[in-house]
């Protein structure tokens, strides 16, 4: 009960990663108010999960959509002790190609959101002593994927963005971190991959790990990250992605030279 008495405003709270976090978060005592384009989906797992579970409809690039969701949540649940910035959208093109709007549209919902919503929220974690701030960054943040532009340029912002979060707000007992999965199997990516065969192979190939992860996976991350057994951490960038960025990307010599290392 890691969460007991505590409140949690997750956008992208309906689907994968995000719903993921949720059910475990109010499984551990929490309160959760889920910031959601599909609210049907957010309303199907309020429903299922009970009232400490609400929903809004709020688009995350909208700049002045959080002020409201965060008044409403404290007024709600009574606070707000922890924010986890996870809605996201994909994006493919190469630079010369990228539609301008594709790029911004990209940009407003991977990055400017999170900066939308810590600027509304903050001043309630103050309000109530400190708190946890949790942003879901990527892989694709830490090392470039080819044809991922405006998405790697945004989960790239969203890792130092978090690192500002984190060294402004240490003294106001706010830790701000980041976590940043590789594949994993949600919709967001298996929508894509599956339309192609032999590409979720082709993936899987590349991952250390052999596969994709769960999103209960990343959750867990999120949640140890959300709660108090994290509190001596802050500002850090933490990947949970089966060993994809500990690899160089240079080509597994055993498969030409044998599992003994010989030829
Ligand atoms: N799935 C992966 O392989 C993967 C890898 C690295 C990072 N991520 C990141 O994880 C996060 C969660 O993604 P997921 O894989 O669980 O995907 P998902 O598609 O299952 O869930 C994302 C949720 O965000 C919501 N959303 C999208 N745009 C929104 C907006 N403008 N306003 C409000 N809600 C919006 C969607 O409705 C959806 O419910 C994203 O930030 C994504 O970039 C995912």
């Amino acid at each position: 009960m890691r969460f007991a008495g505590k409140t949690a405003i997750v956008t992208g709270g309906a689907s994968g990663i995000g719903a993921a976090f949720v059910r475990r978060f109010v499984a551990e005592g929490g309160s959760v108010m889920i910031a959601e384009l599909d609210v049907e989906r957010a309303a199907a797992l309020a429903a299922e999960l009970g009232e400490r579970v609400a929903y809004e409809l709020v688009d995350v690039a909208d700049a002045e959509a959080f002020a409201p969701l965060a008044d409403k949540t404290a007024r709600r649940f009574g606070g707000i002790d922890i924010l986890f910035n996870n809605a996201g959208i994909g994006n493919f093109g190469l630079t010369p190609d990228m539609d301008i709007e594709q790029w911004r549209r990209c940009i407003a919902v991977n990055l400017d959101a999170v900066f939308y919503a810590c600027r509304a929220v903050i001043p309630h974690l103050k309000a109530r002593g400190g708190g946890a701030i949790v942003n879901t960054a990527s892989a694709s943040g830490m090392a470039a994927d080819y044809g991922f532009t405006a998405y790697n340029a945004a989960k790239a912002g969203v890792i130092n963005y978090t690192r500002c979060l984190a060294i402004d707000h240490a003294r106001d007992n706010i830790r701000a971190n980041s976590i940043c999965p590789g594949p994993v199997d949600t919709p967001l990516l298996t929508s894509g991959v599956d339309e192609i065969e032999g590409l979720r192979a082709e993936w899987e190939r590349i991952v250390p790990a052999g596969r994709f992860a769960r999103p209960e996976e990343i959750a867990a991350v999120a949640l140890f990250l959300a709660s108090d057994d994290a509190s001596g951490m802050t500002g850090a960038t933490v990947p949970v992605d089966g060993g994809l960025t500990a690899h160089t990307g240079q080509p597994d010599l055993r498969d030409v030279l044998g599992a003994a290392g010989t030829a």
